[in-house]
């Protein structure tokens, strides 16, 4: 079965939704997420064809269980429209938004762009999303699995009032505190990272970094905060950022966000100069790969990292968790290989994990400087 859905994926699917804009099939799989989700005996045939389970992927992070390591990564669900459906396709948790305090449109369409050589995609969406308010709205209208846990992302409103620094950091923490005071999501996520907003981003300097944490950081909640992180700073100046995290107590980050040099070496489409935007998939990957590395080396101990990235199979997952990733979460990889490819990476991962000796996944995490197992 998990072949012919490869198979079906690769010769049908694909080939058929690639005809249209991309961001006209995202809201076509999301109405059929959406869909399923209601339908008698939708979210139980899903999760019978797509699924897969083994106690070897659980672990308990900062008090959260986690069925399994793979999340989907923020910008997917923008407007909270698929916790129902999506532990049934196979995630061990989820993202949604990134939300910001205040409703936005989104930057002109056409807003998504396919790299079908590079295997990515330029995304130019600008944060649009209903708004903190509707999104929670939204949320506790629904039944959502208390086993399958979610983050809130939070960003700043993509809007010219934001722009100054003060103003931007009231528009976070008064967004966070909204989701705090309904006890909405598990844990939290502060996007600092969106590279497609009015003003750019302004909180990758330490400075910033540090009066917004700080605002963060008052915020009373027990729920674990993270940060996502932008992919595409030297190390030394990616290591300040951290060290501002670690100083506000942070949970940990995520690493990371879109590549926004057109210019890599991994994107082999031409890219026309008119298209603006950061690139999802492979080209974030080596990035990624390289700050996940430095980042557990020397702050494992300290933070948590959740590795995002170009994961577009088991080993590719595998090979952030032996970097020092403690979960991982996609977008990309599962627009180009299909709802199975979420299954299959657990699937693949448990093999993994048994061929190495381990008993659990949270053995392997870093486990490329461990001396021992
Ligand atoms: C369509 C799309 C929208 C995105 N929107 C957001 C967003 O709102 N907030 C965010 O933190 N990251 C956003 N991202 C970045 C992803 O969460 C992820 O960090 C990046 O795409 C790398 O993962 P991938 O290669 O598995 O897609 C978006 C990515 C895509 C493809």
């Amino acid at each position: 079965m998990r072949k012919s859905l490869n198979v079906i994926y690769q010769y049908i699917l694909k080939p058929f939704f690639f005809l249209f804009d991309p961001e006209l099939v995202h809201d076509l799989i999301t109405f059929v997420g959406k869909t399923i989700a209601v339908i008698p005996g939708g979210q139980k045939l899903t999760r019978r064809f797509l699924r897969y389970e083994n106690p070897i992927l659980e672990q308990t992070i900062h008090g959260i269980h986690f069925t399994n390591p793979v999340g989907l990564s923020a910008g997917f669900d923008k407007d909270c429209n698929l916790p129902t459906i999506l532990p049934d396709v196979g995630f061990g948790f989820m993202q949604v938004g990134s939300v910001t305090l205040k409703p936005y449109t989104g930057n002109p369409k056409p807003r998504l762009f396919r790299l079908k050589k590079s295997l990515g995609i330029v995304v130019y969406y600008g944060l649009k999303n209903i708004g903190v308010d509707k999104i929670i709205e939204k949320f506790m209208k629904m039944n959502v699995d208390n086993q399958f846990p979610i983050s809130m992302s939070v960003a700043k409103t993509n809007s010219k009032d934001t722009c100054d620094t003060q103003q931007g950091i009231e528009d976070y923490t008064e967004c966070l505190e909204k989701l705090v005071i309904n006890d909405v999501g598990d844990f939290y996520t502060i996007n600092i990272s969106c590279p497609n907003t009015f003003g750019g981003e302004p909180f990758t300097t330490p400075v910033r970094l540090t009066k917004l944490l700080k605002s963060i950081s008052a915020v009373k909640t027990d729920k674990p905060i993270f940060v996502k992180m932008p992919i595409n700073m030297p190390w030394l100046d990616f290591k300040k950022l951290i060290e501002v995290c670690i100083k506000y107590r942070m949970t940990g980050v995520i690493i990371g966000n879109l590549n926004k040099d057109h210019k890599s070496s991994t994107i082999k489409d031409s890219i026309p100069e008119h298209i603006k935007g950061g690139i999802s998939g492979k080209p974030t990957e080596a990035l990624s790969n390289d700050l996940i590395a430095k980042t557990y080396l020397e702050y494992g101990s300290r933070l948590t990292i959740i590795g995002v990235g170009g994961i577009f199979s088991a080993q590719d997952a595998y090979e952030k968790i032996k970097r020092g990733a403690s979960l991982v979460q996609l977008i990309t990889g599962m627009i180009f290989m299909g709802p199975q490819l979420i299954g299959d990476i657990n699937r693949g991962l448990s093999k993994l994990l048994v061929a190495d000796g381990y008993t659990n996944i949270s053995q392997a995490v870093g486990s490329y400087y461990h001396s021992s197992k």
